[in-house]
Order: C-alpha cells, then structure tokens, then sequence
C-alpha cells in the first residue's frame, strides 16, 4: 500500500491532538466494520469563527492523518466554509489515499460535521433557556 509523503507526515506528526475541555461542540463517529473512532472538538467564537480544534482518534495510520488534516483545513475558518469540508478535500490536501482508506476520510468528514451538529444543538438549547417564557 503506497501512503503520500504527507500521509505519512501527520501520522507521524499529527496536529492538533487533544481535548477542549469547554468545546462549543462534540462530535464522536465510529465505523462499525473497522472499529476506529473519532472525536473532534470544536472552540467556535460569537462571529462563528473556528477558533480552535482538536481530536482524539482510536484508529489506523490513514484515519489519524485524515483527522489531523482536516483540523489543520478548518481551523481559523468560519463556519459556514467549515460545514462544506468533504472528505474529498482532506484526501486532496494529503495528495490522495489508498482506495481502501478513503473510509477514513469520511470518517473525518462525518466527527466534523457531528461537532458542529452538537454546537447547533447546544446552541438552540441555550436560546431556548434564554427567551422569555410566555404569560
Ligand atoms: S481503517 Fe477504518 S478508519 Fe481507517
């Protein structure tokens, strides 16, 4: 299986590994065949700009790369540009992936969009428990 200079490269080295304790949003993914999972948190401020991202990946080689790329591809970015990542886009900033792993960048697609489903979510909470209750 031949792996690009840059798979290689955040497998190694991945960026931005971790938790954020007060995450604006969570999101967990699995793939039920392989078993890997994937955590992605996201900080995102009042003008909805992606502060700050980190992940936790239980997981092969192409799945750690895949979610240190997109963390790398979101972070600093407004949201709105965030909730369009594909999983295409991450295998294209790792100059491709073997066909069997393109799951793994799905995977990353899928822990993104599932933080910013939770930061919605929490969000519509928050408004809810904020606005005035009707007489
Ligand atoms: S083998 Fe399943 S995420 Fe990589």
């Amino acid at each position: 299986m031949q792996y690009s200079e840059k798979v290689l490269d955040h497998f190694q080295h991945p960026r931005n590994v971790g938790e954020i304790p007060d995450a604006s949003g969570v999101g967990t993914v699995g793939n039920a065949k392989c078993g890997d999972i994937m955590q992605m948190f996201l900080k995102i401020n009042d003008d909805e700009i992606v502060e700050d991202v980190k992940f936790k990946t239980f997981g092969c080689g192409a799945a750690i790369a895949t979610s240190s790329m997109a963390t790398e591809l979101i972070k600093g970015k407004p949201l709105a540009e965030v909730e369009q990542l594909t999983n295409e886009a991450v295998v294209e900033a790792l100059e491709g992936l073997p066909p069997v792993k393109i799951h793994c960048s799905v995977l990353a697609q899928e822990a993104v969009q599932a933080a910013i489903a939770d930061y919605r979510a929490k969000k519509e909470n928050k408004q809810k428990e904020e606005a005035p209750k009707a007489e």
